[in-house]
Order: structure tokens, then sequence, then C-alpha cells
């Protein structure tokens, strides 16, 4: 049985990185490694954690000597990396903790792969799983192609860029098996409500502001958490060693146009009038360096691999809507505590 380590499978996209690969591949055994740090929750996997071919360790991929002495006694097959700070407004104030998970945390896990599996790179594989925010940001036209340049201006980009170069790096210079994919933002269920829908939601729910920085005018292009996923174990298992690939929904939005989606949605199910929701609608001072638009041109992954996004926006984000509100406690969980201090900081002078 082929041991796999899903690192981050925790949070937001690991854990459904995590129940896809448990229950779409019984021929693997997952170790899922987290650090659980404010975005990781084990509930997000509570129905899958109990599933033989399953197993979860808590541990920090900064912690060298912790990391090379796992994959000594675990002896892992291949990796699926996606551990990571993945907030640009926490980046923003605590650069140095980016730098140390998301650039140091994975060459360290560079060094444990060519370490351990030293002599056999080929038949070892490891994915890092990236974002589109390292292209920078686009002008009114043009597509983020897996060749476009890589111009990140945000403390969180230029760490996701860094740790792409590292990982290309290990390919070029010691033949390590590496794929990345750089993907657009993810939406859906687990989504911690720091970042804008799951936010928003929350934030209607309570008849609360909705923060919408600057004008609201920056674009980004949204893909169902569950494509993602999906693109991934395509990737992992199809893509050829050194490739890149690009994942997006082909699903541009400026962010109060989606905002103004969400309030409509979420008047019909929570049976209030039309346009009541809109009315939390408030715009805030602009996030510093905001990129003004991503979006991606994920025609290799369709046209080599096969993959395309499944969902519709508007069916996704009422199926996200449901999710949330079916599931409050969760919601309540992860707002108590060190969430207050954290939205306080974020929004009182905004
Ligand atoms: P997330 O913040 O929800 O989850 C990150 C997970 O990593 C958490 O479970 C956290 O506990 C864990 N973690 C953090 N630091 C750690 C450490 N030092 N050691 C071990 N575990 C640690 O993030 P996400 O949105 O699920 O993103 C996952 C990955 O996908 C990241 O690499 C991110 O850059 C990338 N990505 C995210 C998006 C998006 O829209 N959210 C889009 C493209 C790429
Ligand atoms: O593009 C992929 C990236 O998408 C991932 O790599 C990141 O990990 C992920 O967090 C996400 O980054 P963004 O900065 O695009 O996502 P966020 O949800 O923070 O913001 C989306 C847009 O909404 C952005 O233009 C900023 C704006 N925004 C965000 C918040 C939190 C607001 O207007 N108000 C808010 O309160």
């Amino acid at each position: 049985m082929k041991k796999i380590l899903i690192t981050g499978g925790a949070g937001f996209i690991g854990s459904h990185v995590v129940r896809r690969f448990i229950t779409s591949h019984p021929e693997y055994h997952i170790v899922n490694l987290d650090k659980l740090t404010y975005a990781g929750n084990l509930l997000n996997l509570k129905d899958v954690e109990h599933k033989p071919n399953y197993r979860f360790i808590k541990g920090d991929i900064v912690d060298a000597a912790f990391i090379d002495q796992l994959f000594k006694t675990e002896k892992f097959d291949s990796v699926i990396h996606l551990a990571a700070e993945s907030h640009v407004d926490r980046s923003i104030s605590n650069p140095l903790d980016f730098v140390m998970t998301n650039v140091v945390g994975t060459v360290n896990l560079l060094n444990a792969s060519l370490k351990n599996w030293k002599g056999a790179y080929g038949e070892h594989r490891f994915y890092h799983v990236s974002t589109d925010e390292v292209y920078g940001s686009l002008g009114e036209k043009g597509l983020f192609t897996e060749t476009s340049a890589y111009d990140p201006h945000s403390p969180y980009s230029a760490s996701k860029a860094s740790s792409d170069h590292f990982v290309r790096s290990y390919q070029d210079t010691y033949g390590l098996n590496t794929v990345i994919s750089n993907c657009s933002n993810n939406y859906g269920s687990h989504h911690f409500p720091e970042k804008l829908i799951p936010l928003a939601i929350n934030n209607i729910r309570q008849n609360n502001p909705i923060p919408v920085y600057g004008k609201g005018e920056n674009i980004r292009d949204w893909l169902w958490v569950e494509d993602h996923a999906r693109a991934i174990d395509v990737i992992f298992h199809q893509a050829k060693a050194g490739s890149t690939f690009n994942v997006g929904g082909h699903n541009e939005w400026t962010n109060i146009d989606l905002i103004r989606l969400l309030c409509h949605i979420m008047d019909l199910k929570l049976n209030r009038p039309e346009g009541s929701s809109e009315k939390l609608i408030t715009y805030v001072t602009d996030r510093a360096g905001h990129d003004l638009r991503y979006a991606i041109d994920s025609n290799k992954l369709q046209k080599e691999l096969g993959w395309a996004p499944s969902l519709q926006f508007e069916e996704g984000l009422g199926k996200t809507v449901d999710w949330y509100l079916a599931n409050t406690d969760w919601l309540n969980n992860v707002t108590s505590g060190n969430y207050q201090f954290y939205y306080q900081e974020q929004y009182s002078d905004r």
C-alpha cells in the first residue's frame, strides 16, 4: 500500500484533498500532517477520520529535525504539500510567519524527500500546491498561463513564489520528481471566515457589516474547492515530472458583484426581504498592495489531462451558503476565542 503524506490536511483545501484521496483511493494510506494553527481544524475531517487508510499526525513543517525523523520512520512514497500560512491580510501584519512556514517549511520537506528517496527519485513524487498570486496582477485583459513571469506583490505571494522556485530548483539541481500547480481563488465548505466569501456569509447571517475593500472593483477567478481537489488528484497521477499546471474556473467576478449575488442568495435562504442583506455592504480602506485582477488560463490542464470545472458559480455559491447555514456550530466554534481579537485588529480602524 503506498503511503502518501498530505501536509496541511486539516485546513480548507487540504481537508477536501484528504477526503478525496481517502475515499477515491483506498489503495493508498493517507497520512495528514498538520500543525493545527488557527486555520487547521480536525472537525473538517470528522466524517472520514475513522477510515482505516487514514492517520493524523500533529506537527510543524518548520521543525527540520522532526520532519527528517518523520520521513525516516514513516517511509512516505510521495508528498502532496498544502501546509501554508494562506491569508494575504495576515501576511501584511506578520510577514515572517509566512517566510517560516511557506519557505523554510517547504525547504525542510524538500530536504527530507531528497535524503530519504535518494537513488530512487523517479518512484517518488513531491507535489507542491501553489497559487496564481505568484504571477502578480493583471490589467483589464489577459490571463495567467504557466509561462507568465512571477511578479508577487504581497508577503504571502512572495513567500509562495519563493517556495515554487525552491521546488523547481530541487527538480533541476537534484533530479527530485516534482510537480507544481497554481490555482485561483477557491470557495466551498470549511473555508475559514477570514476570507471574503465565508466572512461575508457569517456577517450577513449575524446582520453585521460586510467589509468591502476599496471600491470593490478587484477581480478574482473563483473555483469550487472540490474541483480543485479533483485537479490535484489528476495532476498528481498524470503530470510529467517537472511540470506546472494552472488551475482555474474561468469564472471572474468583481468583489462587489460577487457580494451582491451572495446577498441575493442569502436573502432567499434566510427568508429576508430582497435587498436587506445588501444594506450591510460597507466600503472600507483598501488592502495595501491590493492586486487588481487574477484570471487563470487552465487550457493546458484541460487539454493535456482532461480536467474541467464541474459547477456553475451560482450553484456552487448556493451550496456553500447551505453548508454554512447547516453548520453554524462549526462557524461559532472557529469564530470564538482568537478570531474576535483578529477581527478587531483587522477591521476596527479601516
Ligand atoms: P488554510 O489556511 O485553510 O490551511 C492551511 C493548513 O496548513 C492549516 O490546516 C494549518 O494548520 C496548516 N499549517 C499552517 N502552518 C503549518 C506548519 N508550520 N506546519 C504544519 N501545518 C501547518 O489554507 P488553504 O486555503 O486550504 O490553502 C492550502 C494551500 O493551497 C496553501 O498552500 C495555499 O497557498 C494554496 N492555495 C490556496 C488557495 C485558496 O483559494 N484558498 C488557492 C490557491 C492555492
Ligand atoms: O488567488 C488564490 C488566493 O486566493 C490564495 O492563494 C489565497 O490563499 C487565498 O486567501 C485567496 O487570496 P485573496 O486575497 O484573493 O482572497 P481573500 O478572500 O482574502 O480576498 C478576496 C478578495 O476580496 C480580495 O480582492 C480582497 C477582498 N476582500 C477580502 C476580505 C477578507 C474584501 O473586500 N473584504 C474582506 O474583508
